[in-house]
């Protein structure tokens, strides 16, 4: 995903998600720029099917407008496109990716590998290392 997408990508979540103040060309500049080959666009015939953007805070992962378009969903693409994220989060060394709980979405994102824990509605998580005061 470029900056040059930006016109493209607003007409696509329009029309198959939303848009808000977060999604103005100055936004996603700064968020590519801050998050650069995190986000994924995917395109058939030169038009946008599906979106995810990823993110990483030196901490956290983040992956947020998981978007297929609506003639194409439950073909596995939102999948697809959530786990290629994942892979580039990981590449660039993120462990733990939480995810605010959307009750419409906890069967697809457990579909994506995620679990349900008490700390966080739900995350996933590589790292076996447990943070306690007395060892830090
Ligand atoms: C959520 C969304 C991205 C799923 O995309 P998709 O391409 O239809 O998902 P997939 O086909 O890869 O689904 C993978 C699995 O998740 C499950 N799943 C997908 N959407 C689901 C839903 N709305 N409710 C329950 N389960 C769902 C399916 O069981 C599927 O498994 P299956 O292959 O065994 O049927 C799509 O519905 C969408 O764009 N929604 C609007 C935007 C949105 O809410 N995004 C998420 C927050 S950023």
């Amino acid at each position: 995903m470029t900056l040059a997408d930006h016109p493209s990508l607003i007409t696509f979540w329009k029309a198959n998600y939303f848009v808000n103040e977060m999604d103005t060309k100055n936004q996603f500049k700064l968020f590519l720029d801050k998050n650069p080959d995190l986000s994924i666009v995917m395109e058939t015939d030169g038009r946008i099917i599906g979106t995810a953007l990823g993110s990483y805070d030196g901490r956290r992962g983040y992956i947020q407008k998981v978007v297929t378009a609506k003639e194409y969903r439950k073909r596995g693409i939102g999948k697809m496109l959530v786990l290629e994220v994942i892979r580039r989060l990981r590449a660039v060394g993120v462990l733990y990716i939480p995810l605010a709980e959307d009750k419409h979405l906890v069967a697809f994102y457990i579909e994506c590998g995620f679990k349900k824990t008490e700390q966080v509605a739900m995350n996933m998580s590589w790292s076996t290392y447990t943070y306690t005061p007395d060892t830090a």
